[in-house]
């Protein structure tokens, strides 16, 4: 095979991956059907790409001949089901994160891939964002030592626009937040570190979103829309962010212990002004730290016997083009090479698993007072 055949399952929101896939530089993949219950994510994807076959329903494009891989761009809630079906018809398989929105349904899906023999990756792009590619090669590189602390921070400015509008605010859609926006940074301290989770205890409620008003009103027929901080009229995402069936949590922090002594804590916060990330790696000989406005990072290490004494490094992140920051298209470019060149792909199945796992057992622990849950 020299040229992949691309199917999309999901081609509005993160579906727009499939142009990186369609016009990739070397031309060694095509996007070639795309399955989508909307009409008009379909009908803007067929414009955009008029040879394509496309459907509403994405059984008919997992048995083409014509297909050789699969990328699932749908909600969360679909994935378990769609990725099975892909596995069991034997296409390779791109699969947006989270991998399912329970551990067991991750597990379904693991056991699938193995009987299945085919490749498959997940959409951890933070793996190839430059900030925190560099963040891994200095903590690789020995130089903090062995890292022994994890703080995150995550800033989820504009959190309203992306997670309350719309089916992202339900248990039922994602289990929890946590697991939704969060597999991300989960999977950023078990990549980073190089450990897994073991056990986590966390707290969290849902302080600022969610309310008294009615689950069908949208941002264009409300009548507060003009004084309202939330309001997105004209938006995909447009449903209340006030309304009465918003349950999950927009305040929340989790601790973490993860093999090899380390302890880690994440903290994630929905209506904070401002949008960043800020990780502190504190390992045995010094620690890191990032500054995502400033796209920095920090270093400090002893500069000689005592710790009073520091040598500070920073490195500067260059911007890269494309979106997250150049991450989608490397991914887009990986998938392809994994696939076409046998490349072993750096965001794992098991690394899917893992995040899931912390995520959902984090749920658990804040919806239980806090206790300790373990990681299987
Ligand atoms: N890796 C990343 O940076 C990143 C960024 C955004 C979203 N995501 C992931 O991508 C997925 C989609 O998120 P989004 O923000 O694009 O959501 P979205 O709601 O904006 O778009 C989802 C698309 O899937 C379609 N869809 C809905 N049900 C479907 C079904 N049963 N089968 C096929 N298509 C269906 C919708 O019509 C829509 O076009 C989520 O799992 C999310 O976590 C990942």
């Amino acid at each position: 095979m020299d040229k992949l055949r691309i199917g999309m399952i999901g081609v509005g929101g993160r579906g727009q991956l499939w142009k990186y896939w369609h016009k990739s530089e070397e031309g060694r993949s095509i996007v070639v059907a795309g399955a989508d219950p909307s009409d008009v994510a379909r009908s803007q994807f067929q414009f955009e790409n008029p040879a394509a076959f496309t459907t509403v329903d994405y059984r008919d494009i997992i048995d083409r001949s014509d297909v050789d891989a699969i990328a699932i761009c749908s909600p969360d809630n679909f994935h378990e089901e769609q990725a099975l079906a892909v596995l069991a018809a034997g296409k390779h398989l791109f699969l947006e994160k989270p991998m399912a929105i329970t551990t067991a349904g991750c597990d379904r899906i693991l056991n699938e891939w193995q009987r299945s023999q085919v490749r498959m990756m997940i959409g951890f792009n933070m793996r190839y964002m430059n900030m925190f590619r560099t963040m891994k090669e200095i903590v690789d590189s020995g130089v903090i030592g062995e890292i022994k602390a994890v703080w995150v921070r995550h800033f989820v400015g504009r959190g309203g626009d992306f997670y309350f509008h719309d089916w992202h605010a339900n248990r039922k859609n994602t289990t929890s937040l946590l697991l939704q926006k969060g597999s991300h940074d989960i999977d950023m301290i078990h990549w980073i570190t190089g450990e897994y989770t073991n056990r986590v205890a966390s707290f969290g409620s849902l302080d600022y979103f969610g309310g008294m008003r009615p689950n069908e009103l949208t941002c264009d027929e409300c009548d507060l829309a003009n004084i309202c901080t939330e309001a997105q009229p004209n938006s995909p995402r447009r449903q209340c962010s006030f309304r009465e069936e918003v349950d999950v949590e927009d305040n929340q922090m989790v601790i973490m212990q993860l093999n090899g002594g380390i302890q880690a804590s994440y903290m994630q916060c929905h209506f904070t002004p401002d949008y960043h990330r800020n990780y502190t790696f504190i390992g045995t000989e010094g620690r890191m730290e990032n500054f995502e406005p400033e796209m920095k990072i920090v270093v400090k290490t002893r500069k000689s016997g005592t710790m009073r004494e520091l040598a500070d490094r920073e490195y500067m992140i260059k911007p890269a083009s494309g979106t997250h920051d150049g991450a989608d298209p490397v991914i887009c470019n990986d998938f392809v090479e994994m696939v076409l060149d046998g490349k072993e792909p750096i965001a794992t199945p098991m690394a899917g698993r893992m995040s899931v796992a912390v995520g959902c057992a984090s749920a658990e622990s804040l919806r239980n007072g806090g206790m300790p849950v373990d990681i299987l």
